[in-house]
């Protein structure tokens, strides 16, 4: 049951990564309401009494129900809670004080999962959809001293979401980023934007400004490291400058950030950047105009004890393995994930593949799923922006080449390109097997062509590799991702007897040998770092996990991350 007004758009969003927050995350009410009674009763109106003042019977008792700990996945707060999928409703109470008189306050939540809705002092607030992308709400009007906030979220699978009702990862649910409250003076800059300007050799800086009114103003832009203040006229509430400037390069090996401060008006805002070009040159993926070869892996935002809600230890143990395997780069599939990475990626060094949930089979002729995925990738690109570290944007995996899809994902890509020019548009295709080729019509939309192909785990052998390698004439740069093979850890055996760790690294072993000789790959991100929960993997070796981790959940290395670490070493 879902209210259609005032859905939370990227058009909402409000920069913030430097503002003063006040965190509503911390002990809330909560109950299970699987039959949406919440909205269809208007619990959130709490009509304690009749016209004439009786008391009438409620079927809630916020401030009695138990309590749960937000940010979390409710399927791994509590085990009666692991497989339950519907709706749950979270409330609590704040105080709050106006601080100066032409403020602007907006709620932000860094995520829900999937439908959210948002309900403050008995008032409707309004509705997000989309599992992994933040959203706002203006809730100026709506603030009393004493405050009640419920919000109501249902996790229930559908097809025309995205993603569909199938994936091959686990449905949390819940409020599972951070919930905060934002104070922002009435005119504030609601968006800012800043890269090096591709093709300037590395010599100009882009900056664009969106106030939040139309009106005129001047902003001042200072980046104390490179000793720059510059002056940006705007004009009906936007301003763009690019000027001369020669940054110390953002890369992996030296992952250079400047301290950027912008003022307008009685707004100020600070960010952290750091400045790098990549672009593609005919078979090359370019980083600061010398050709890189991606060293990657993929990665789920998944922990057997947290869920989605990796704490930042998970979160940083994730990036150091990936650093120890050698990588520069990583795959966060299938869906946005917290932006805390992006920040740890920018700080230590790792270029990154972002993704949203177009997974599968997704009902490529609706119209409302497309704005559903364009939506989810426009926050994403304003959410992450502005991070050295996110070099692609990816419009999906693994869908099969319908016209529908075609015209579905093609429009995705296009949208990501004029919506940001600085950075490549991939996706993770299938291979052709008719043809047992990388043949996908998608690839004209493609900067880059992304490539699943499970030799040798789901073919019988290794016979096909070489052959599809052989037999596929690309136009553009390929990247391998995903392959990979289950293993359990510490299951020993052949590296015939699937499921073992021997297996796991042969498969290793056989595909880097015929990718490392495959002058049109130029990178890979091997399927995948960690073992993550997984609802459609039963078998005795699995437990309702996909095993294909170079990593058990639980933190066990297997023989395959030392293949992969010896190759990238190697190069
Ligand atoms: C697919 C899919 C992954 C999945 C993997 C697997 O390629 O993209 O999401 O987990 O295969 O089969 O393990």
């Amino acid at each position: 049951m879902e209210n259609k007004t005032n859905m939370a758009t990227a058009s909402q969003m409000v920069f913030d990564k430097s503002r003063k927050k006040e965190s509503l995350n911390g002990l809330w009410h909560y109950a299970v309401d699987q039959y949406d009674t919440c909205i269809s009763q208007k619990w959130y109106e709490e009509n304690y009494y009749d016209n004439e003042g009786n008391l009438l019977p409620v079927d809630y008792s916020f401030d009695e129900w138990d309590k749960i700990t937000l940010p979390c996945c409710w399927n791994t707060f509590n085990q009666k809670y692991l497989l339950y999928e519907g709706s749950m409703v979270f409330t609590r109470k704040f105080y709050f004080e106006k601080q100066s008189h032409d403020e602007k306050v907006f709620l932000k939540i860094g995520a829900a999962n999937y439908l959210c809705q948002v309900f403050l002092n008995k008032k409707y607030i309004g509705t997000h959809k989309g599992g992994s992308t933040p959203f706002y709400f203006d809730i100026t009007g709506f603030l009393l001293h004493d405050n009640r906030i419920l919000i109501h979220v249902n996790n229930t699978r559908h097809d025309g979401q995205v993603p569909p009702s199938v994936t091959d990862w686990f449905n949390y649910g819940g409020i599972y980023r951070d919930i905060e409250i934002i104070r922002v003076p009435e005119i504030h800059i609601k968006d800012f934007k800043i890269y090096l300007e591709p093709g300037s050799s590395f010599k100009k800086i882009h900056t664009k400004i969106t106030l939040s009114e139309n009106v005129d103003s001047t902003a001042v832009l200072e980046i104390s490291g490179l000793n720059i203040r510059h002056e940006i006229t705007v004009h009906n509430g936007k301003g763009e400058l690019v000027f001369e400037a020669a940054p110390v390069l953002w890369s992996p090996d030296n992952p250079k950030l400047y301290d950027i401060t912008v003022t307008c008006g009685n707004d100020s805002i600070c960010d952290r950047a750091g400045f790098r070009e990549i672009c593609v040159k005919g078979m090359d993926i370019l980083l600061n105009g010398k050709p890189v070869f991606l060293k990657g892996i993929s990665c789920h935002e998944d922990s057997a004890i947290n869920g989605k809600a990796l704490s930042d230890e998970e979160r940083i143990e994730n990036i150091r393995l990936a650093k120890e395997l050698g990588c520069n780069f990583m795959r966060l599939a299938h869906y946005p994930h917290n932006e805390k990475t992006a920040q740890l990626a920018d700080e230590l060094g790792l270029l990154l593949w972002e993704e949203i949930p177009v997974y599968w089979g997704v009902h490529f002729n609706s119209k409302d799923t497309y704005e559903d995925a364009q939506n989810q990738l426009d926050e994403l690109i304003t959410r992450d922006f502005n991070h050295a570290s996110v070099i692609i944007w990816s419009v999906g995996n693994e869908n099969p080449d319908t016209d529908d899809r075609l015209e579905f994902m093609g429009g995705l890509a296009q949208h990501a390109h004029n919506t940001d020019p600085t950075r490549a548009v991939s996706a993770a295709c299938l291979v052709n097997y008719e043809k047992n080729a990388i043949e996908d019509r998608l690839e004209e939309y493609l900067d880059i062509i992304g490539l699943n192909e499970y030799c040798g785990w789901y073919t019988a052998d290794f016979k096909m590799l070489p052959l599809l390698f052989k037999n596929s004439s690309p136009q553009k740069p390929v990247i391998i991702s995903e392959f990979g093979a289950d293993a359990l850890a510490g299951h020993r055996g052949t590296i015939t007897d699937k499921g073992t760790e021997d297996c796991q690294a042969y498969v290793y072993e056989k595909q880097i040998e015929n990718i490392r000789r495959t002058d049109y790959i130029k990178g890979m991100t091997p399927w995948i770092l960690r073992d993550f929960r997984c609802p459609r993997r039963t078998a005795v070796t699995q437990k309702y996990y996909n095993t294909k981790g170079l990593v058990s959940a639980d933190g066990k290395r297997k023989m395959a991350f030392n293949v992969l670490r010896g190759f990238y070493k190697s190069i």
